[in-house]
């Protein structure tokens, strides 16, 4: 069994990334510059956003956050989209999901520019990647995209069961395991809650994909000897024995699934650190891209 390690893998493309904004920069001025947009205080979002904002540091990216209370309204709030969409100085926009209940998060992604949509959520992004034209790939599906032509595992072929239909992970994960790329070509099946037989599904599968939401789902009885395993959840448990009292898991009962895998990515510092990549690629892409001039 071998551990898919996020951390080393996104060391080895943010030193890449370094390299490439640099060129960037002595060629022609530019500092690829990322906003991103945080409604209210949700611990999990708070991580994330500060991980986001703290990779742009680390590979010479300027970044904007900018914080709303949860009283914002769905207007004003596409309001503060527009302004970003305008600001010829921004590259990349993201929107951290979720937002408070009285937005209509399709509302806000679907104001984004889709030149800016650096997360790949706008129906722009999602409708070229279904049709296999080039666009910005939602960050965590090209994450795992990356971390699979790292490690060299060609998924053609295989049989790969995605549990979980979201559409910033699920869905476009089935779309991206079966289209006719590398990598890709694989036969995809995808579970849902309302799927029957998941065991039996699972039970055929070269490669699962977990993006579920649910802390240790996928238990060793589902998981057949030398499988992949792909692990997107991060959920927080209960942990007497942490100082924290809590402590993150993904959606597989790594423990007892790990020893049956050929390969398996570990919840932290599996699929979270791609995630980021995937984000941050988006962006120096969006940097290269000619701005709009808005009267
Ligand atoms: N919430 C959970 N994952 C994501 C993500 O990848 N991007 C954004 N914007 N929000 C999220």
């Amino acid at each position: 069994m071998q551990i898919l390690d996020g951390t080393l893998v996104a060391a080895h493309i943010k030193e890449q990334l370094k390299t490439e904004v640099d060129a960037l920069k002595s060629s022609t001025g530019k500092t690829p510059h990322l906003a991103a947009i945080l409604v209210g205080n949700n611990p999990a979002s708070e991580a994330y956003v500060g991980h986001k904002v703290k990779t742009c540091a680390e590979l010479g990216f300027e970044s904007t956050l900018l914080r709303f209370d949860t009283s914002i309204s769905q207007r004003d709030l596409v309001n503060e989209v527009r302004k970003l969409n305008e600001d010829s100085s921004v590259d990349g926009i993201l929107v951290q999901l979720p937002l408070p209940d009285h937005i209509e998060p399709d509302m806000i992604i679907n104001t984004i520019d889709p030149a800016k949509d650096v997360d790949g959520f706008h129906p722009i992004s999602q409708g070229k990647m279904m049709l296999g034209q080039p666009t910005f790939l939602p960050a965590t599906p090209y994450g795992i995209l990356l971390m699979l032509e790292h490690y060299n595992i060609d998924v053609a072929g295989k049989h790969c069961v995605v549990i979980g239909r979201s559409n910033i992970v699920g869905t476009p994960m089935t779309i991206l395991l079966s289209r006719n790329g590398k990598p890709g070509n694989a036969t995809v099946t995808l579970c849902h809650s309302r799927t029957r037989n998941l065991k039996d599904l699972t039970l055929q599968a070269d490669v699962i994909v977990a993006a579920i939401g649910k802390p240790k789902f996928v238990t060793a009885d589902m998981v057949r000897e030398g499988a992949i395993v792909i692990d997107v959840g991060i959920n927080r448990i209960d942990d007497p024995t942490k100082k924290s009292g809590s402590r993150l898991v993904g959606d597989v009962d790594f423990d007892n699934v790990a020893p049956l895998c050929s390969y398996i990515t570990p919840v932290p510092k599996g699929v979270g650190p791609m995630t980021i990549c995937g984000l941050m690629k988006n962006t120096l892409e969006a940097a290269k891209l000619p701005k709009p001039v808005y009267n």
